[in-house]
Order: structure tokens, then sequence, then C-alpha cells
């Protein structure tokens, strides 16, 4: 018994010294955390369970044989964050880079495939050299196992990828299918191709940092949520956002204790709303005063700046937040920003958080770019995710909501449960200007003419009254008010129940 105790202890610090001091030192002098580190940041304390710290890899090609870490390169288990249960992995860069051989993916997959039984998330901890070199089609197969799970998880169990280190070629693919992405500055990227492919094919001279850091993926390509400082901070944000969400669809979202009270007036928005129409304001001052504490998790701020998305909570409950950003290309949907918000409202509606809408949208963004981009196509993304939505929707119009634009933004005719508006909203076909140059255009030469007849469809469209006399519009609420009957609409909700037609899934425009 006491040989058994001491062979048991032995294996346990063998796998808590992963690959060994020196790597640990290489480790740290990259400003990194060690897997276990991070799990110890990202836990409550004590409350780790770890899994298979006893296995190991079972190839022997090229004296592999010889070389066994217990634990093979990834800590797996379950804990808790803030008292709810989560199931984790850390890649551990100090035994053979992290690298997944076919017993790290058995590993991987078991955590998930016992999160999805008892409908929990699943946190990954990426720190990378992909593929096992040494193992070979073994590896491929670990790694398309773990793709199949991703498959299969997604919209049952949130799945959340942290980026800590390299993660390339097919290895991208798996966190590219959990439902958010976040990566550490300077230590991390993310890439199909490597700087070196990228020369050799393209000749194009890149480094790492810019092909597929954080930076990049959080501002060009919109591949990633959020772009972290270091390993501390990742995991702090990470702990902080977890709260928010719902441990799996068979849920609804947590809910916090909160001092704010619902009722609260907020006089400052009143004044929101410039007299000038053309004139931009920031939709985040509107967000951060109407929900609970001014706490709001913004996704994605660098990318697609025309539409803000992000959690906050309403009375304690999670929601979902979209938002039209006057500030930044006037508000207008694109391709970014419609392919950004559908797959966050999609998010929402698989995992039964409320999706809040404000509105102020001139239209969709003209040009050839967005025509041969395929903005016919993407501008559908958000419209679909939104009409498919079965969750709670409450929308509230600030000022403009024109055109198709105001049909997609979770409007009335896509089973919006109560829609607002401010006294400020303009819901028509498009701005008074552009249409009185269509439907007067014989009188463009007469200026006194136009301006009459600009005056007459600003009189008459330029409000919220025409969309309220047909109910598209269930009140028009003082902008002061707003976090009360937002509130209140919430709360009314809280029982929704609706079901879309049986299908075996559906056909989104992809
Ligand atoms: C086995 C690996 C490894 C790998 C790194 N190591 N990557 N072992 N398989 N894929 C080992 C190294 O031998 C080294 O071992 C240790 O990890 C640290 O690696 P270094 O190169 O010293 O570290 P660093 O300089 O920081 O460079 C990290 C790196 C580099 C950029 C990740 O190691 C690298 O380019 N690795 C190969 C990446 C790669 O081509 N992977 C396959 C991609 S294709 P020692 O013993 O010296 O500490 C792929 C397909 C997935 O992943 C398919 C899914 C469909």
């Amino acid at each position: 018994m006491q040989d058994i105790i001491k062979r048991l202890e032995d294996m346990r610090a063998g796998a808590r010294g992963g690959g060994g001091a020196r790597r640990i030192e290489a480790q740290h002098a990259k400003g990194k955390l060690t897997a276990r580190e991070r799990l110890d940041l990202l836990l409550d304390e004590g409350s780790f369970e770890e899994w298979d710290m006893f296995v190991e890899h079972r190839s022997t090609d090229f004296g592999m044989a010889e070389t066994k870490v217990p634990g093979d390169g990834v800590v797996t288990g379950y804990g808790t964050i803030n008292g709810r249960l989560v199931f984790v992995f850390s890649q551990d860069f100090t035994v053979f880079g992290g690298s997944l051989s076919e017993a790290h993916a058995e590993k991987i997959c078991k955590v998930m495939d016992q999160a999805m039984k008892v409908g929990a998330p699943v946190i990954g901890l990426n720190d990378s050299g992909g593929a096992r070199i040494q193992e070979g089609v073994a590896s491929l197969g670990g790694y398309a196992e773990v793709f199949q799970r991703n498959v299969l998880a997604s919209g049952v169990v949130p799945q959340i990828s942290m980026i800590m280190g390299p993660c390339a070629g097919g290895a991208v693919y798996s966190p590219a299918m959990t439902d958010f992405i976040f990566m550490v500055k300077d230590s991390s990227y993310m890439f199909v191709t490597g700087p070196d492919v990228v020369k050799t094919v393209t000749h194009e001279t890149v480094t790492a940092e810019d092909l597929g850091g954080a930076v990049t993926h959080t501002s060009k390509s919109g591949v990633a949520d959020l772009a972290l400082e270091n390993d501390v901070e990742a995991i702090l944000q990470l702990r902080r956002f977890f709260d928010f969400l719902p441990a799996s669809n068979r849920e609804k979202p947590p809910v916090r204790p909160t001092a704010d009270v619902a009722d609260r007036p907020e006089m400052s928005l009143d004044t929101l709303i410039p007299a000038n129409p053309n004139k931009p304001y920031d939709i985040k001052e509107l967000i951060t005063k109407v929900v609970d504490e001014g706490d709001f998790f913004e996704l994605q701020p660098d990318y697609a700046g025309n539409i803000v998305i992000g959690f906050a909570r309403m009375m304690g409950a999670t929601v979902g937040i979209v938002a039209n950003q006057p500030m930044v290309l006037a508000g207008c949907l694109d391709i970014e920003s419609a392919k950004k918000a559908a797959r966050f409202v999609r998010f929402c509606d698989c995992f039964n958080i409320p999706i809040v809408t404000f509105v102020d949208v001139p239209g969709f963004l003209p040009g050839t770019s967005q025509e041969y981009g395929g903005i016919i196509k993407h501008g559908a993304k958000l419209l679909y995710a939104y009409a498919e939505a079965t969750v709670p929707k409450v929308t509230l119009i600030t000022r403009k909501a024109y055109g198709g634009a105001y049909d997609v933004m979770s409007s009335k005719h896509l089973r919006g449960d109560v829609n607002y508006a401010w006294p400020t909203a303009e819901i028509a076909v498009m701005g008074p200007k552009g249409a009185v140059e269509i439907i007067f255009r014989g009188d463009l030469g007469d200026a006194e003419k136009i301006e009459a007849r600009t005056e007459e469809y600003r009189q008459k469209f330029a409000n919220p009254f025409v969309a309220g006399a047909r109910g598209y519009i269930d009140d028009v609420i003082m902008p002061h008010n707003t976090r009360r009957r937002l509130c209140r609409a919430l709360a009314m909700l809280r029982d929704k129940e609706l079901a879309n037609p049986w299908k075996k899934h559906d056909n989104i425009p992809l």
C-alpha cells in the first residue's frame, strides 16, 4: 500500500511538473503562465477536480516511447467559477509544445462529452504547436474528434476558447466553432498558414503578430471577440464574462442580486439625441445608463463598430444588447456588422437570453464593395437571425429606422415582442431629403418647392406616429423612463413561450 501511495505521489508530481523547470522558466520568460497556473486563476480556489492525470501518449516512433509525461500536454477536468460548474482543458506548452496527440485529444473529448451530458459550459485554454508531428494521422483523427464534438455541443452548452499561445493550421477550426474566442495580445496567434508559407505562396512578408495576433483578429478579421493585455487580465475578464452565461440551453440566464432599482429614471437621456438629425451621439451612453449598474460587457469593440453587441443585466438577469452606433458609418448596416450581430443574436437565442435592441439605422451601406462582397446574402443573416429567434425581443427606436434596416432590427414584423420608440424616432422608407429627391424629381430645379416638400415629408413621416397608428410601435416612451419601461417589458416576457415549426435544421444564408 505504502508503495502504491508513493508511486501515486510520484506520478502526480510528474504530471504537475509538466515539461520540467527549464521549459516552465521559458514559458514565464515569454510573459505566459503555465497551464496549471492559468487554471488556478480561472477556477474558484480548491474547486478543480482533475481528470486523466495519468494518461500518456501511445506513440513509439522517433524515440517517443522513452519520452512520456503524465497528462500528455493537457490538463483537464471540472471546477467552478463563482460557484457555477464549468468543464475545462488547458494545454501545456511545456510538454511537446502543447501539441495534440491522440491521447491528448481523448482527454479533451472526455470533458466535452461530460459537459454536454450534465449541461455545463466548456472553456478551452489553447496554447499548442498543433498536431503532434511524431504521431501523424492519429493526431489528425484526434482533432476531428474534437471538431465533431464542437459541433454537437454548439447550441447545447456555451463553448469559450481562450487563445494564449500558438494556434495554427487546422487546429484553428476547433476555436472557430466555439461561441467566443478571446486572445492574449503579443503572445497568441491564430492562422491557417503561417508567415513562412505566406511568403512562399504570395510573396508577402508579414509577422506572426500581424498575420494572426490578437489585434489583427479583433480589428481586421473579426475572428476573435476580445484582445486582452496578458494572461492574468485575460483570465479575470473570462471569469467576469462567464457570469453572464447560462450553463446550457436547458437553463435560463443566471440572475445576480442588484441594488439598481428597475424604475430608476435617467434624466440625461432626454437630451441624448442631438437637435440635428445628422449629428452622431454615442449609443454606448444609452446602454450603460439603462442597464444594471452601468455594467456592459462589450464584445468585438474594435470590429464593425457601426453595431455594438454585448451582455448586460436588467433586474439582475442577463440580456443580450444589440445597438446601431451612429458614431461609426452613421450606424449603417454593412456586411461586417450584419455578420457580427447575427452570430450574437443566434447565440442569445440558443441560450434563452432575451435580446434588447436599440435602433438608430439610416439603412444599408451603399457601394460596389458592399454589393460585390455580397451584402445581400450577409445582410440576410441578421434578418434571418432576428426572425428565427424565439427568445424575448424588446426593441427601442431612438432615432432613425429607415428602409429594410427598419424591418431587420427586431421589428414588430419579425415577432418583436415589445417595440418602443422615443419621440425623436423617424420610421420611414428613407430620410426626408432622399425621399423628396426621388418622388419630386421634376421639381429638383426649384429649391423653394423642394424645401417645402421636404418639410411636408418630415412632418408626415419623420416621427413615430405613423408606425404607432398601425401598432408597429407599442408605445412612444420618454427617454428618461427607458430603464423602467424596458424592465417592465422584460419582466412581462419572463415566461414567454414560442416555438418554430419542426425542421431538421434551418438553412441560414451562409
Ligand atoms: C510535436 C512539438 C510541436 C508539434 C512544438 N513542439 N510543436 N512537438 N509536435 N507540433 C515541441 C518542440 O519540439 C519543442 O520541444 C517544444 O515543443 C517547444 O517548441 P519550440 O519550437 O522550441 O518553441 P517556440 O520557438 O516557441 O515555437 C513554437 C512553434 C514551433 C511556433 C509552435 O514549435 C512550431 O512551429 N511547431 C510546429 C508547428 C506545426 O507545424 N504544427 C503542425 C501544424 S499543422 P522541446 O523538447 O525542444 O522542448 C496542424 C494540423 C492540424 O496542426 C490539423 C487539424 C485538422
